[in-house]
This record gives C-alpha cells, sequence and structure tokens, in this order.
C-alpha cells in the first residue's frame, strides 16, 4: 500500500472517495471550511437530513456530487465537537476504512489527520491513521487459492495543513514502520503449525536479515544449546520431530558502548499442551503460541525501518510441545541453563521452560533492560480479557515507561503483582523450583517462576495471551504487542 501526505485542498486530489470528518452538532472539522460552495451544499443538505448524525464512528457514503471532479464523500462522525479521546478517534477511523472495503475504492485522500484529539498532536494522528488503515486492509490469503481481497485499497493520500507538514511526515515513517512490523507479525502468526514451524520461524528470521542489512541473525541449533547446557528448553522439544531452534537477531543502532535492550519472544509454533494434553476444542489456536516471537521479529523489523539510535537484541526460542513417547512426562526433573533443577509438574506449562533458559542466555548481552513476551498463561484472560496484556516486572521504571508506552500507542498493559508472597506455590518437594503454581493466581506464578531467571538484569514479562490474537469470527493474529513495543523504543530513543 502506498501512503503519502499532502497539503493541497482535500477535494483537488484525484482518488476514487475523500474523507471527511463530522461532529454531532452538524460542523466539518475545521480545516475543511475549505471545501467548495458547491461540496458543502451537498453535504449539509446530507447532515441535515438525518443521514450522517455525526455520532463517533457512523459513517455516510454520498457517491454522486453533481457538478464536481469528486467522486465519492465519505461522512465518519466524531462525536462532540471538542477533542477526541484516542478511543473514539481510533474507532472513527476504523469505521471510515472498514466502510470503504469496496471493489471500486483503490485510492482514497483521508481527511482525519487534523482532528483534535486529547493530548495528541498530528504526528500522532498521521501514525494511528496508517496503522488502523493498514490493519484493516490485512487479510490472509497466502494459503487459499482465492487470492481476492475484500479491501481493494491500494493509495492513501493523507491530507495536513502546511504547518503540519514536518510532523505528519515524521508520523508516516513511524506509522509505515510499525505497520509493517505489525503485518509480519500477523502474517507469520496466521500461519497454521505445519507450516510454520521452529525451522521456519528461522529461516523467515534469516531471509529478514538479508533484506535489512542493519539486522544480523544467527541461529542456534539444539546441538550449540545442548552445549549450553539448556536442559529445560531441549526437554520440551525433544517430544517433538521438529528440532528447536534459538533464533538471535541483533539491530545495533546505537552507539557502540551501550547496553542492549533485550526482547524475548516465545515462539511455540504449537502448543498441544504434551503428555498433560489440552483438550481437543480449540486446540487449533495453539499455533498461535508463537506470536511472542512473531513479534519480537515484527519489532526488529519495526526499528530497523525507523533507523532507531538504539542496540536492540531480538531472541525468540522456538520449539513445538507435543505428546511423543521422548516427550516430558509429569514429574520429570530437568536441569536449565542457570543449574536450577525444574520439576515438571505438567508438561503443558512448556512457555516457561524454553523462556527461562533464553532468559539466561539473554545475560551474555549484558543488558540494559530485557523484556519478554509470551502467550503464556489462560489465566490472563480470565483475568484481563482480551484488552490488556498483563504486566509483571522487578523494575518498577521499567514497568511504568511500558505502561505509559502502552497509554500512548493505545497497546494497554495492566501491571499484577509480583510479590514474594506467590513464590511459595512454586515450591517442589523433589527439585528447585516446580513448573506450575496451582490454580490460583496462574499468571502471577508463571512470571515468578521467570523471575529466578532474571535476577541479574532489569526486567518485564509480557503475558499476550488474551491480546496477541481474536478469536471465534474474525480469528486472527493481532500483531500486538508490537506497537507497544515500538512506542517503548521510540520513547528510549528520545530520552
Ligand atoms: N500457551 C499456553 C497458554 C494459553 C492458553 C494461551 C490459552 C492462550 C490461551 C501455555 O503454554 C499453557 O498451556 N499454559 C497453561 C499453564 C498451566 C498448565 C499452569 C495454562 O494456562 O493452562
Ligand atoms: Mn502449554
Ligand atoms: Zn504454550
Amino acid at each position: 500500500m502506498d501512503y503519502s501526505i499532502e497539503t493541497a485542498a482535500i477535494e483537488t486530489l484525484p482518488c476514487d472517495c475523500i474523507i471527511i470528518g463530522v461532529y454531532q452538532n452538524q460542523q466539518l472539522i475545521a480545516s475543511e471550511s475549505t471545501l467548495t460552495d458547491n461540496l458543502q451544499q451537498v453535504i449539509s443538505k446530507v447532515i441535515k437530513r438525518g443521514d450522517a448524525s455525526g455520532k463517533v464512528g457512523e459513517t455516510a457514503l454520498i457517491n454522486v456530487i453533481p457538478d464536481s471532479k469528486v467522486e465519492r464523500v465519505l461522512l465518519v462522525g466524531l462525536g462532540e465537537n471538542k477533542p477526541l479521546s484516542t478511543k473514539n478517534y481510533r474507532k472513527a477511523l476504523s469505521a471510515a476504512v472498514n466502510s470503504l472495503k469496496k471493489p471500486y475504492i483503490k485510492s482514497i485522500a483521508c481527511g482525519l489527520a487534523d482532528v483534535g484529539v486529547e493530548g495528541c498532536n498530528l504526528q500522532w494522528n498521521v501514525r494511528q491513521i496508517v496503522e488502523i488503515f493498514n490493519d484493516a486492509s490485512y487479510q490472509f490469503t497466502a494459503l487459499k487459492s482465492d487470492k481476492e481481497t475484500e479491501s481493494k485499497l491500494q493509495k492513501v493520500i493523507i491530507t495536513t495543513p502546511d504547518s503540519g507538514l514536518a510532523l505528519a511526515q515524521s508520523g508516516l515513517i513511524q506509522g509505515l514502520a510499525i505497520a509493517e512490523g505489525v503485518s509480519l507479525a500477523k502474517a507469520l502468526a496466521d500461519l497454521p503449525g505445519n507450516v510454520c514451524t521452529p525451522t521456519y520461524m528461522a529461516e523467515q528470521a534469516v531471509e529478514l536479515g538479508k533484506t535489512h542489512p542493519g539486522l544480523s541473525v544467527k541461529i542456534l541449533e539444539e546441538s550449540e544449546m545442548k552445549e549450553l547446557g539448556m536442559g529445560s528448553f531441549l526437554s520440551v522439544s525433544r517430544g517433538s520431530r521438529q528440532p528447536a531452534k534459538l533464533i538471535a537477531l541483533e539491530y545495533l543502532g546505537g552507539k557502540k558502548d551501550s547496553k542492549p535492550i533485550v526482547l524475548v519472544g516465545k515462539g511455540l509454533t504449537f502448543d498441544a499442551g504434551g503428555i498433560s494434553l489440552k483438550p481437543g476444542a480449540g486446540m487449533d489456536e495453539m499455533k498461535y503460541d508463537m506470536c511472542g516471537g512473531a513479534a519480537v521479529m515484527g519489532t526488529l523489523l519495526a526499528a530497523v525501518k525507523m533507523q532507531l539510535p538504539l542496540n536492540i537484541v531480538g531472541l525468540v526460542p522456538s520449539s513445538e510441545n507435543m505428546p511423543d513417547g521422548d516427550a516430558n512426562k509429569p514429574g520429570d526433573i530437568v536441569t536449565s541453563m542457570l543449574g536450577k533443577t525444574i520439576e515438571i509438574l505438567n508438561t503443558d506449562a512448556e512457555g516457561r521452560l524454553i523462556l527461562c533458559d533464553t532468559l539466561t542466555y539473554a545475560e551474555r548481552y549484558k543488558p540494559d533492560v530485557v523484556i519478554d513476551l509470551a502467550t503464556l498463561t489462560g489465566a490472563c484472560l480470565v483475568a484481563l480479557g482480551r484488552v490488556p496484556s498483563g504486566l509483571l516486572g522487578n523494575d518498577d521504571d521499567l514497568c511504568n515507561a511500558l505502561i505509559k508506552a502502552g497509554e500512548s500507542s493505545c497497546d494497554s498493559v495492566w501491571r499484577l503483582p509480583l510479590w514474594e508472597e506467590y513464590q511459595e506455590q512454586l515450591k517442589s518437594n523433589f527439585a528447585d523450583l516446580a513448573n506450575i503454581g496451582g490454580k490460583d493466581a496462574g499468571t502471577i506464578t508463571a512470571a515468578c517462576f521467570l523471575s529466578h531467571f532474571a535476577k541479574n538484569f532489569r526486567w518485564a514479562h509480557l503475558d499476550i495471551a488474551g491480546t496477541a490474537w481474536r478469536t471465534g469470527q474474525f480469528k486472527g493474529a493481532t500483531g500486538r504487542p508490537v506497537p507497544l513495543l515500538s512506542q517503548y523504543l521510540i520513547d528510549r530513543a528520545a530520552s
């Protein structure tokens, strides 16, 4: 898709449809008061008739405008004539782009960049337009014979007043980078487990490195992991015919001596549960258990595209979790790379088993901070639903920075306590740690488990089990938390 910024009057731009915002008090957004009289009359007639109430997200398409070069006008409701909340602004943008999924709409001009949004500037607005329009135009067709997509949109022109050109342009660069990262994460995650195996993920990472010289990629094979002593990680992949991979991506855009931000993403390409087999209903969705890894790859891509002056490392432990004659059995005890022994009381709590060794491995990078992201616990869905990702960590500054980044990117997180009282639940009669903490506080005890392997650095954990994909009719990956992490990196680069 081709995005551009224009300062010319919206009605002069050649396209299939122009998008104009209308408030509940029947006024248009200020910068559109320059529309020609003819167009204004048509629009006000439609509004007066009640076809465009101005309610947030309500749309009305005017598909014939007499005596005008403008092909179509989409009126989008913005609510009360005052700065919109970020949520309402996003709602209006989604409504606009979704209502234009028509075979005859290939190019549009969007006049919604210059709308007042609480606490936001033009840069943020433009970025949201790109992110939301891109998200709405995404459709998974890789494995369909019919590659037709609902949206035929190819060209988006975003209009802005002259004075806002620089801000709009930097918003465009950020938006494009983040949108690409989100698309990559979604495209990888939507692939089924028989295509997207650990080997496939590693190949995609290598490919990413080839197309982006700023990104170097290294793949650790099982033999190397064995030498490193990753007994916990390898115990999970032993039950699968697919060899595990540890993918390491490095982007060194910062000063030579500046410590890297390390992102660790769970890349479990299919989670059957292992011997503690999951129930059959909905098990297909466990192909999404690699969303953390996909989001790490997407975030690295966004960082490269934005040329952020930071050093960033992405680590993706990738494996399947299958029932097999050689799989982990409940009660098995394995030794992690750190040396701690782990009693595997439930083989379905495998994410923490592959993450713990990767966290230990992360120490070699002498990280400034480590952030891991994982579809780790069903309990996170129970606690927080599909709205925020769960956040836990051992450093308040880091957690607060992520909360702030979540708010400004509208990819929110909610912090849960990581108090030592919960550690009791992980005691084992036979090993240093048990891999599950019983039925209470499942998201917290999972993070407590990981915390043992994150003692030597500032660390935050994002449980994205509820936010990484949608279920039901619109089943599919969301690309979260790529926007959140990209925002965190943008904020870090600016500080
Ligand atoms: N990948 C799952 C977590 C998950 C479940 C994500 C449902 C999204 C939706 C993880 O590996 C898992 O199976 N966790 C177990 C942990 C339990 C055995 C302590 C869970 O949440 O049931
Ligand atoms: Mn599991
Ligand atoms: Zn899992």
